[in-house]
């Protein structure tokens, strides 16, 4: 029946009384790949009680101790990056290359976070009263900001590790406890993360990772009373837990349509390798991928001239052996994606490659000439398959851009300063990268979107702020 592997709960590894597991299937072999516990309500239920227990203890931990055992996490996580990058290549068929700095770039996020919450959580304000009218100084007031409670995070398949310690590490030096439901695809490689920091000597019960199936524990876990937060990365599914979620706050990292806009005086030669690099890393599989070239006609043909011989140079096939272009996590992805391409065949999209596809790999492919009533103009493949559309002024690219749900971030390529100020401002979204593809990190930059892209704000520091409170003290002088 093969090994299944256990959830964690109360500090120890345990098999679900379920009896029942969820297979991982490995996107470039299709076979079932791990199996993991399939956890039951009860079980959920358990590590809520026990979550809820550590935290009182944990919040009173000293501050630098905790950041003591976040940095001895960061250091075995590291150490073991070779097991963790080899769950990511099976599980989520992300090149080995990346999947090792996944890893390393969890390690540095786990201690940079340490290193911030010491300093920002060493801080409070002090505030007197005779600042408002009608106030005398006899009011002292002291803040400083206190732990949410049980955060719950969830992270996405396409980075099932970097996006778990990005919302465990700063809800632990904040003095929370921690539930993670990782992604069914990668959540072994989740299992072997959550493994580190039990090795680093984190209280029992002080962080959980239960796994299983989404109609079974999903509402069950977002909806649950003892849940003082929720941090969530993924798709359309964040649109629906913010609607059913409690009155607490919540970050909410949610799909993209980044546009790349190309203005005439560009350097073409940047552009064409931010959009390559932009469009098809991980083959397209990231929110932050570029995912509609917006490109002033007088210089389309030579800028696509530049892209298609870059991706020429692309290479596909197996994550193992380190391929650009890997195959997409499910079926069901490559299919969606494929209908997209059919739409934009059918409404005579100009094709630069060849559309090939064997079972979840899809050859990469810029699709020229793409047209407004085209589903590829406005969804998100995330997949190998990027838009160009032409534009004759700039307008045309920033109304694009802002008549799109999403607003994540998006990029523009020009020499003129002013101008890419000017157009930064003008577009609708979290973050504009000027002269490069958009990108979340470095990790400590903040990092949010707008309208269906998310709430909240993320990065390292606002994700601290974010899972903490104010706490005022008043003394009052006679
Ligand atoms: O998929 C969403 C990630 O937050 C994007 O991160 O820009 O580092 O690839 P990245």
């Amino acid at each position: 029946e093969g090994d299944v592997f256990k959830y964690y709960s109360e500090g120890e590894w345990k098999k679900s009384a379920s009896g029942k597991s969820v297979a991982i299937i490995n996107p470039t072999t299709r076979k079932t790949q791990y199996k993991v516990q399939a956890c039951t309500q009860e079980e959920v239920n358990k590590v809520m009680e026990v979550a809820k227990a550590a935290q009182k203890s944990w919040a009173k931990t000293p501050l630098w101790k905790r950041a003591e055992l976040l940095h001895k996490a960061a250091a075995i996580l590291k150490e073991h990056k070779a097991p963790i990058a080899e769950c990511l290549v099976k599980e989520i068929a992300k090149p080995a290359k990346d999947a090792v700095t996944e890893v390393v770039r969890s390690g540095d996020l786990v201690s940079y976070t340490a290193e911030e919450g010491v300093r920002i959580l060493g801080e409070g304000k002090f505030l007197v009263s005779d600042s408002f009218p009608g106030n005398e100084r006899t009011k002292y007031c002291l803040t400083s900001k206190i732990p949410l409670g049980v955060i719950l995070a969830i992270p996405p398949f396409n980075y099932p590790v970097n996006l778990a310690v990005s919302k465990i590490a700063p809800a632990l030096i904040a003095g929370n406890s921690l539930v993670l439901k990782p992604p069914t695809q990668g959540a072994v490689a989740c299992l072997h993360m959550v493994h580190c920091f039990h090795l680093a000597g984190f209280p029992k019960g002080l962080i959980s990772c239960v796994t299983g199936k989404g109609s079974e524990i999903g509402d069950f876990l977002t909806m649950h009373p003892g849940v003082h937060c929720i941090s969530f990365t993924g798709g359309d599914t964040g649109v629906a837990i913010s609607k059913k979620a409690g009155m607490i706050p919540l970050q909410m990292e949610l799909g993209g349509k980044d546009a790349c806009i190309v203005l005439e005086d560009a350097d073409l030669d940047l552009a064409a390798g931010s959009i390559v690099k932009g469009g098809f890393s991980y083959s397209g599989q990231r929110c932050t991928a570029v995912k509609v070239v917006l490109v002033m006609e007088s210089v389309a043909d030579t800028l696509v001239e530049k892209v298609n011989a870059k991706v020429a140079k692309l290479t596909v096939g197996p994550p193992e052996d380190d391929c650009d272009i890997t195959p997409v996590v499910s079926e069901s992805s490559a299919n969606f994606i494929e209908g997209l391409v059919m739409d934009a065949k059918q409404k005579n999209a100009t094709f630069c490659q060849q559309y090939k596809r064997e079972g979840n790999l899809i050859w990469p492919l810029l699709l020229d000439n793409v047209r407004p009533d085209m589903r590829i103009a406005w969804e998100e493949p995330f997949g190998p398959v990027l838009p160009v559309i032409r534009i004759n002024s700039v307008e045309e690219g920033i109304h694009h851009c802002n008549a799109s749900n999403f607003g994540l971030q998006g990029c523009v390529f020009t020499k003129d300063i002013n101008k890419a100020i000017l157009i930064s401002d003008a577009m609708e979204t979290g973050t504009v990268q000027i002269n490069s593809a958009p990108a979340r990190g470095p990790d400590h930059f903040p990092f949010q979107g707008i309208k269906d892209s998310g709430i909240g704000s993320q990065g390292i520091t606002n994700s601290i702020n974010m899972m903490t409170k104010v706490k005022t003290t008043v003394i009052n002088l006679p």
